[in-house]
Parts: C-alpha cells; sequence; structure tokens
C-alpha cells in the first residue's frame, strides 16, 4: 500500500490533506514535533510520527518506506539550506519517489522567496515532484485576522485597492491529494488561485452581507503596524506581511488561473462560500 507522509500535517493545509488522504486507499503518517497534541487533532486513523525539520535524528524514522511526501515549509523557516535541505536530502536517502511541495505564486520569478530556494533544491536533487505555487489562503482571514473582524468589524491590511485572487485552504489540499494518489503530475507545476480577484473594499462587502453586521475595510499602513506591534508580532513578522500586503497594493497577487478549476473539474470555492462556511469564527 503507498504510503504517504504528510509535514505540516496540524496547520491549515496539512490538516486539511490529512483528512482527505484518510478516505483514499493508502497509508496515510503525519510527520509532526508533538505526536500526543497530533493524534488529539488529527485523530487515530492517522500514524504521528516525529519529525522536526531542524531536528535530523528525527528523520530515518520519518521517512522510512515512505513513497510519497506532502513538503510543506513552516513560516518561521526562512533559512533554505540549513533548515529544509536536511530533511530533502534524508527524503532523497530513503528512496522517497515523488514530492508534492506546498509553494508560492510566482515563485518561479523570485528567486529570493524560500519557496524559489526549495523548488530549485527538489530539482538539483532529482526527486520528481509536483509544485503546487499557491496564491494567498482565504483562511488568513479566520487565523491571523480573524479576531480583527471579530471584534471590531475591520479588516486592516495595506493592501489599498489591489486585487486579490484568494484561494481555499480546502482546494488546495484536494489538489494536493489528487496529484499526490493519481499518476501524471510529476515535474509539473500549477499556479493555484480562486477564480476571482477582488479588492479587500469587495470583501468587506460580501462579509457584511453573509455575517448580517457591518465590517468595513482600513488600508492604513501606520494602522495595521501600530496595531500589529500592540498585538506583540515582532517587527520582523510585520515586515513580511507589509511585503505580502504591498504585492496585492500593487496588483500583483491577483493573476487568476484555471489549474485549480481543470485539476478538480469544478469550480474552485469563492470567497462568499469560504465565508459562508467558517462564519462561527466571526460571529
Ligand atoms: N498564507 C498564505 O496566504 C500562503 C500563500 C501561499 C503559500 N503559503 C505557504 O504555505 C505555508 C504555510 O501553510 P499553513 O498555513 O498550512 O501552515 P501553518 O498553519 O502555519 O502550519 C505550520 C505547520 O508546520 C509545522 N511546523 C512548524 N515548525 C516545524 C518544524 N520545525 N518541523 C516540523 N514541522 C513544523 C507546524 O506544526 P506544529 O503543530 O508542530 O506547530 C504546523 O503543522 C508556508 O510555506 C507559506 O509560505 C502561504
Amino acid at each position: 500500500m503507498l504510503k504517504i507522509l504528510v509535514t505540516g500535517a496540524t496547520g491549515n493545509v496539512g490538516q486539511e490533506v490529512v483528512r482527505l488522504l484518510l478516505l483514499q486507499n493508502c497509508h496515510v503518517c503525519a510527520a509532526v514535533r508533538n505526536p500526543t497534541s497530533a493524534q488529539q487533532i488529527l485523530g487515530n486513523h492517522v500514524d504521528c510520527i516525529p519529525f522536526d525539520f531542524t531536528n535530523p535524528n528525527t528523520f530515518v524514522e520519518a521517512f522510512q518506506a515512505v513513497n510519497q511526501l506532502f513538503l510543506l515549509r513552516p513560516p518561521a523557516l526562512a533559512n533554505v539550506r540549513q533548515q529544509i535541505a536536511p530533511a530533502l536530502n534524508a527524503a532523497k536517502l530513503a528512496g522517497v519517489e515523488h514530492i508534492v511541495f506546498l509553494s508560492l505564486q510566482g515563485a518561479e520569478g523570485n528567486s529570493f522567496v524560500p519557496h524559489s530556494k526549495i523548488e530549485r533544491y527538489i530539482n538539483q536533487l532529482g526527486i520528481p515532484a509536483t509544485f503546487l505555487r499557491c496564491g494567498f489562503f482565504m483562511q488568513n482571514l479566520n487565523t491571523t485576522h480573524q479576531e480583527d473582524i471579530k471584534t471590531r468589524g475591520e479588516l486592516l491590511m495595506p493592501a489599498g485597492k489591489g486585487k486579490t485572487s484568494f484561494i481555499d485552504v480546502r482546494d488546495i489540499a484536494a489538489v494536493a491529494v489528487q496529484t499526490l494518489m493519481a499518476g501524471g503530475h510529476q515535474s509539473r507545476a500549477y499556479t493555484l488561485t480562486g477564480k476571482e480577484a477582488l479588492t479587500y473594499y469587495e470583501v468587506a462587502d460580501i462579509f457584511t452581507s453573509v455575517l448580517g453586521k457591518p465590517i468595513s475595510y482600513n488600508p492604513s499602513l501606520f494602522k495595521f503596524v501600530q496595531h500589529m506591534r500592540s498585538s506583540g508580532l515582532s517587527m520582523d513578522y510585520i515586515l513580511v506581511m507589509i511585503a505580502i500586503y504591498t504585492t496585492a497594493r500593487l496588483g500583483l497577487a491577483s493573476e487568476i488561473t484555471s489549474d485549480t478549476e481543470q485539476l478538480l473539474n469544478r469550480s474552485p470555492i469563492t470567497i462568499r462560500q469560504y465565508v459562508e462556511d467558517y462564519k462561527q469564527f466571526w460571529l
């Protein structure tokens, strides 16, 4: 039976990848830092194997007899050479046959982002791979921005009037599972976006209509920095977020592709559907 190892299994995308893989005929293993708490999150049908990208002692057991790897770069690990490459070397040594890597929209044209370095390193190792270059996650709105929306009725991000082609992580996970289970996706890269690009003014209107309470959009960079600082976030993290929202402000996050629709044979989830499904996060 196909053995699939999922990294980032307790996170936004990884949890959904595990949930969908459990519906398939395969052996699902979650590579996690804390197997006890991961088991509680993921349930008893998943093998939770100790794994830490920064601890090479965990690699041999985790990659043993693994055919396929779902690779997710934890957001805090930005030094690819030191923090991601050693695990990839171990995957190669263990004979992993295929990697599905969650990458970033535009990674092919931006050699500075860690995702681009990881793509190149996987190719250099010669491990057959599929790169899922994802747009901005809808689920950032019920994680990073949840409190602002819930308590102050405000979408606070310095994205100006730029449009974003948001994608739902449930669609990303569905594509990941398809590319892991079906043949023919090796040496391919897909750019996964939703089917519409919206400004945050439009997103705020959708929130207002679905939640039945006023949600406004505030694009002030000054307010954003002030608020993030007062929430205790580090300046490094805030700068990364500003860079991401500046990309959107400049219109660079608005590209729409048909990859998600073609791979799933259905329309991607819309932001209205997402807000309806996640309503309880903001009420
Ligand atoms: N957010 C977006 O809009 C967006 C768009 C495109 C691409 N991406 C990319 O998507 C990825 C983030 O995905 P996500 O939101 O699903 O992640 P997430 O929810 O932040 O979860 C991160 C996962 O990594 C695990 N992890 C953290 N440090 C680890 C370590 N040292 N060793 C092993 N596992 C570790 C965490 O496990 P624990 O339970 O142990 O903490 C958790 O399962 C990033 O690479 C990001 O750049 C994001």
